[in-house]
């Protein structure tokens, strides 16, 4: 069983989690419509991987006797300056994300909640990846600056990645 304050950290993840979906959802309609079709098919998969997080969350209140709360949707920003602006604004977003699943799997240790401080495992090991890809994205988008070529062939490159196997969240 929860502890009210392990649940009400969970709900709050489960937000963050659901607020990185859509914004990331908003990075990937604005790049489809610049027509960064690579970029655009990397940022709708990885939208969909945070809806994953968030769901994976879900399951695990609930399976533990809490209650899950869905959160409103909320508005994300609606253009971009550049794609460079986009994943700036992405590792930003993943480096908060990980200080607040630092904060949760510390407060499983104060309520000493072993079972949920091994589920949060998950996203300690998730945000070492996500931080690491959005931060080798950034550091070719540096190199490349305004080189249209480059970008072109960046965004070719980058459909790779969109187009790998999902990892599950029962299996991952
Ligand atoms: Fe679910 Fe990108 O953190």
């Amino acid at each position: 069983m929860l502890s009210k304050k392990i649940e009400n950290a969970l709900n709050h993840q489960i937000k963050l989690e659901a607020d990185s979906s859509q914004f990331y959802l908003a990075m990937a309609s604005w790049a489809e419509h610049n027509g960064l079709n690579g970029a655009a098919s990397f940022l709708y998969r990885h939208s969909d991987e945070e809806r994953m997080h968030m769901l994976k969350l879900v399951h695990y209140v609930n399976e533990r006797g809490g209650k899950a709360i869905i959160p409103s949707i909320q508005q994300p920003p609606t253009s971009f300056q550049s794609l460079s602006h986009i994943f700036e604004s992405l590792l930003k977003h993943e480096i908060n994300v990980t200080k607040e699943i630092n904060k949760v799997v510390g407060a499983c240790l104060e309520d000493k909640d072993y079972t949920t401080h091994h589920f949060m495992q998950w996203y300690v090991a998730e945000q070492i990846e996500e931080e690491a890809l959005a931060r080798t994205i950034m550091d070719k988008l540096k190199l490349i600056g305004n080189d249209k070529g480059g970008l072109y062939l960046f965004d070719r490159d980058i459909q790779t990645l969109a187009n790998a196997p999902v990892p599950s969240p029962k299996t991952a």
